[in-house]
């Protein structure tokens, strides 16, 4: 293919001397003489492993050629990759000048074609940024249509500074944003010989996936070395703890606990994070990433009590009490708080959850019925019915099997939604619904 390529840092670089070796004709696009001058004597710009090699050989078949000219040769080009910087302003934010300008100048540089060239935005962008601030920018200046006159595409780079070459040819995925079906295509068949999954999806999606991996591996390192602080406060070989922790392939190293929903809770999460606290602040130690666990939670907790208050109504059915399903454990249930917080706004409740049936309640969780909770006994039900009909707010803390033949019997009539678990598409039907942070 006849791919551009426009900024050549770390990405553009090892994007354009890849790609080059891999048969494809490149040109490559800088303002930077410095780093065109080096490309073209067939030298990497960058100090990467391997890189160095590969822009030699790209150089010298001529597949690869460098211009500051970012005019109409491109209209030509199959794929035009956008991997200018967007470096942080002082208050933070993202700034998209680079990304901006070079729309500007894509744009002007399509008018007319006559091709399908297909734009792939690869810098790291706000969700929206593709949709909302290039694509209008694009058509302006191009007088034309994405998805009719050129495409558009983000695909979200997870290249490594260091190892870029290896990552380059071995994506975890090859992740494509779009809304136009051909330019996904495109994409593909550039990227087909890859490792790694092909996943279609949404420009924000694809837009804020880049974003939330680079948060996570940040948040996965803070959190190793709180622990490796408190371990060495404490004599306990934090890398032997983190070894062990990243055995479990089954609930730690794994998709568990990584699906937006509600807040955690229960007998041993919130006692055991206030154990390793007080281990840290009996040493002294400020672990902010724990910390903050805390935080985040009751806030969590806080937005779906804001969520259900917003609705304006005052008769509010809950399904689910206990802290997850299949329990009647009601300590620390983060449900039971949401419960306790629209009580104390003086909201009329009823609640069913299948595994908290009073009558059958036995031991330590009919004391702390009846010793810390005893108002919620009495908005206790064991007919789901009782709280569909009473309910014009329905809060769904947990899936149970009767909810959707129910709601779809009552039609017009069912509560509005507001679902803390993820319920199916099809489970729910027409009903007016609100996800919790969805
Ligand atoms: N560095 C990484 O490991 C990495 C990995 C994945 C994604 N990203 C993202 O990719 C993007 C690029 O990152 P980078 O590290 O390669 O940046 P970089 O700063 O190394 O390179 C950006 C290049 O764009 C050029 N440029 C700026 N404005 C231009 C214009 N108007 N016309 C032509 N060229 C222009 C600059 O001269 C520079 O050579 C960023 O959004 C970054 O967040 C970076």
């Amino acid at each position: 293919m006849k791919v551009s390529v426009i900024g050549l840092g770390y990405v553009g670089a090892v994007t354009a001397a890849c790609l080059a070796r891999d048969g494809h004709e490149v040109l490559g696009i800088d303002l930077d003489p410095t780093k065109l001058k080096l490309l073209g004597e067939g030298r990497a710009p960058i100090v990467e492993e391997g890189i160095d090699e590969i822009t030699r050989e790209a150089a010298h078949s001529g597949r690869l050629q460098v211009t500051d000219k970012l005019d109409d040769r491109i209209a030509d080009y199959d794929l035009i990759f956008v991997c200018v910087g967007t470096p942080s302003a002082a208050n933070g934010s993202q700034d998209l000048t680079a990304v901006r300008r070079v729309s500007e100048q894509i744009g002007a540089a399509l008018k007319g074609c006559s091709g399908f060239p297909v734009v792939v935005l690869r810098s790291t962008v706000y969700p929206g940024s593709t949709e909302g601030v290039v694509k209008p920018i694009l058509e302006e200046h191009a007088r034309g249509k994405a998805g009719s006159d050129f495409g558009l595409c983000f695909q979200p780079e997870f290249l490594r500074e260091g190892s870029s070459v290896k990552d380059f040819y071995n994506p975890p995925f090859t992740v494509v944003g779009t809304d136009c079906p051909k330019s996904q295509e495109r994409v593909r068949s550039l990227f087909a010989d890859f490792p790694g999954e092909f996943v279609a999806t949404g420009f924000s999606a694809a837009e804020m996936l880049k974003l939330t991996c680079n948060v996570f591996h940040a948040l996965k390192i803070s959190f190793a070395n709180e622990v490796g602080r408190l371990g060495r406060s404490l004599g306990v070989d934090s890398r032997e703890v983190m070894n062990l922790v990243c055995k479990d392939r089954s609930l730690n190293i794994s998709p568990a606990y990584l699906k937006p929903g509600f807040a955690y809770g229960g007998s041993c999460l919130p006692k055991d994070l206030r154990a390793m606290l007080y281990l840290a602040r009996s040493s002294d130690l400020e672990l902010p990433v724990m910390q903050g666990v805390q935080q985040t939670n009751t806030l969590h907790i806080q937005h779906a009590a804001d969520l259900v208050m917003s609705s304006g109504s005052r008769k509010i059915g809950m399904v689910g009490l206990s802290f997850k399903p299949g329990t009647d454990d009601l300590r620390e249930s983060p449900l039971v708080t949401l419960a306790e917080t629209l009580i104390g706004k003086g909201y009329e409740l009823r609640i069913h959850d299948p595994a908290v049936n009073v009558a059958r309640l036995i031991g330590s969780n009919k004391r702390f019925i009846e010793e810390t909770i005893p108002h919620i006994e009495q908005m206790l039900t064991d007919d789901l019915d009782e709280v569909l009909e009473h309910a014009d707010v329905l809060v769904v803390g947990q899936g149970h099997p009767g909810l959707s033949p129910s709601l779809a019997e009552m039609g017009p009539d069912a509560p509005l939604i507001i679902d803390l678990t993820g319920l199916k598409e099809e489970d729910i039907g027409d009903v007016e619904y609100r996800g919790v942070c969805w």
